[in-house]
């Protein structure tokens, strides 16, 4: 069966849970041949068993240079996600100099490296998605690191957008909002997930497909045009 995706190698940074995982799973359905990557040196339970496991920690100097000469380096990629990311929620008061390097490091620098060694790699076609966040178009009281840094990616996609147009490579981004992840149903009590639905215009959180379903339109032959761009995908949290 020729699947849209049919012998495409997409590599999707954080692809072992919540989002990450939505989108390399629905990768590997549409017929990719995925790679992942995690902290963990052995490979996490919840990894699909369709995908390729590689260790990449961006806090650690060794780790991401091992992970871009022996893979980025020996490999062509078609697809980038950039979806690993952290968030350290601080007052200006009391953040740490440390906390906000260790999440612009995760979150901007870290999609800088593997974007700009990818590409190298990329042919004609070839497609990147940055995974930001609502926080980098508006903000909160404690986002200080993580507006900075997802702000940055913003612009870091519209930047190797233009850098990259010339070799037909699109590069997108999709900022989420409030996300019904494993994580996000074990953190907050059934009290505190009806009040974030409350503050949604759409009266609910994305399931992680939504986010995925729209990295793979970016991804596919249907986007032909679009780079450089931002798309909210918060139910209308952003628009009240
Ligand atoms: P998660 O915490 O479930 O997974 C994060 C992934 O990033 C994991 O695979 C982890 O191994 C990887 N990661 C964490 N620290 C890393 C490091 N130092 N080096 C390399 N990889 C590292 O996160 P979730 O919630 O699925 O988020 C995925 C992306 O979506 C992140 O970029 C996050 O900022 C963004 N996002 C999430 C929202 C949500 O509601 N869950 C809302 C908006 C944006």
């Amino acid at each position: 069966m020729n699947l849209p995706f049919s012998n495409k190698n997409v590599l999707v940074t954080g692809g072992t849970r919540g989002i990450g995982k939505s989108i390399s799973t629905a990768f590997l359905n549409a017929g990719a041949n995925v790679y992942v990557t995690g902290r963990s040196q052995s490979v996490p339970n919840d990894v699909d068993s369709r995908a390729t496991y590689h260790q990449l920690d961006f806090s650690c100097e060794g780790s991401v240079n091992r992970f871009l000469s022996n893979i980025i380096a020996n490999m062509k990629f078609d697809i980038l996600v950039n979806n690993a990311g952290i968030n350290i929620i601080n007052d200006l008061n009391d953040i740490k100099y440390a906390d906000f390097c260790l999440v612009n490091t995760v979150n901007l620098k870290g999609p800088f490296l593997i974007s700009s060694n990818v590409a190298a790699n990329m042919s004609h076609g070839g497609r990147i998605v940055n995974v930001a966040s609502i926080w980098s178009v508006i903000t909160k009281k404690g986002r200080i690191s993580y507006t900075s840094a997802k702000s940055g990616l913003l612009g870091l996609t519209r930047a190797l957008a233009v850098d990259l147009a010339d070799r037909g490579i699109l590069v997108n981004a999709v900022s989420p909002g409030f996300v019904e992840t494993e994580l996000t149903k074990n953190s907050l009590s059934k009290s505190e997930m009806a009040a974030l639905q409350l503050q949604v215009p759409m009266g609910r959180l994305a399931q992680p497909l939504e986010v995925a379903e729209c990295v793979l339109f970016l991804c596919g032959p249907q986007n032909s045009f679009i780079t450089g761009q931002n798309i909210v995908i918060d139910g209308g949290f952003s628009c009240v």
